[in-house]
């Protein structure tokens, strides 16, 4: 699936894509309508999945399980007071100052690198990174990165988009292409994909695991906002920004519902 990376637009055009998709209206709408600490998706323990039609936005539920989420992505890096954890792609940092709080830990947050991590080599002992390198346009260079500034037995741990493992290159295009342009993702890794790349970044996989049904109230989620754009929309609202976030979210909920997208976090090591 990697090897389904388009390589029709450079790496610079690609990058000034996501600077213009995480511009302030796009993150402002994000920290309004979704969540004002993390822009990323939760975990729910079950009897907290949302009803048809609810909208979470701002629930103590939904803030739970964003924080759930960051807690189950780090769990297997053992964070310890001394560590310093770089967030790579940290947003507006609810992960890091989670972490800062809660750990005691040095945090550095950093969004938007163009080619190399502003940290010395072998300077830091955690790498988190949720929901951000599916933007990346060369996730190998990122992950190589990743390996030349971690500390020896240092580790990588993260959340991300991918594609299920297996799909047709039909099913590729029909479910997962159309989601790559309205966010501003080159295209996604599926598992198998990511650890080959992670293996030659020279990093050593311990976990790649999805999250047993935690994640599955997000297609809800997702849903749910799907039905109310449509209403508003067959109801005669057609704003040119209604219109622009149901094309993104439709075609994720139908490639979600339907499998072909999944949820993924991974840990891996550097040797010692
Ligand atoms: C879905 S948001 C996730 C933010 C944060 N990790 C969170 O969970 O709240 C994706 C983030 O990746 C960042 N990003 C995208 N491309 C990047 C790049 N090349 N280098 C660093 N950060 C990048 C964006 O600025 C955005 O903050």
């Amino acid at each position: 699936m990697g090897q389904r990376n388009k390589d029709k637009e450079s790496h610079a055009m690609h990058g000034s894509k996501v600077v213009g998709y995480y511009d302030t209206e796009t993150t402002g709408l994000y920290l309004t309508g979704w969540n004002r600490d993390h822009i990323h998706f939760g975990l729910f323990e079950p009897g907290e999945c949302p009803k048809p039609n609810e909208w979470f936005r701002d629930s103590e539920i939904h803030a739970r399980a964003m924080v759930r989420m960051v807690e189950t992505t780090v769990a297997p890096a053992e964070i310890e007071r001394q560590h310093h954890v770089v967030d790579a792609g940290c947003g507006v940092g609810g992960a890091v100052i989670h972490l800062a709080r809660s750990r005691g830990c040095r945090v550095t947050g950093v969004n938007i690198v163009p080619q190399h991590l502003p940290f010395p080599d072998h300077s830091v002992d955690v790498v988190l990174n949720i929901e951000s390198a599916c933007h990346y346009a060369d996730r190998r260079n990122f992950l190589r990165e990743v390996h030349r500034i971690l500390k020896p037995k240092g580790k990588i741990v993260a959340t991300d988009w991918m594609a299920r493992d297996g799909l047709t290159d039909v099913q590729y295009e029909r479910y997962i292409e159309p989601i790559c342009e309205p966010y501003a993702l080159p295209s996604l890794e599926c598992p198998a994909s990511y650890r080959e790349i992670l293996a030659e970044a020279g990093l050593e996989v311990r976990e790649f695991e999805d999250f047993h049904g935690k994640d599955a109230a997000n297609v809800q989620i997702v849903e749910n906002a799907c039905k109310l754009m449509a209403g508003l929309m067959i109801g005669g609202i057609r704003t040119p920004e209604l219109r622009r976030l149901y094309g993104q979210i439709q075609p994720l909920h139908e490639a979600w519902s339907g499998g072909y997208f999944e949820l993924r976090r991974y840990c891996a090591q550097k040797a010692a």
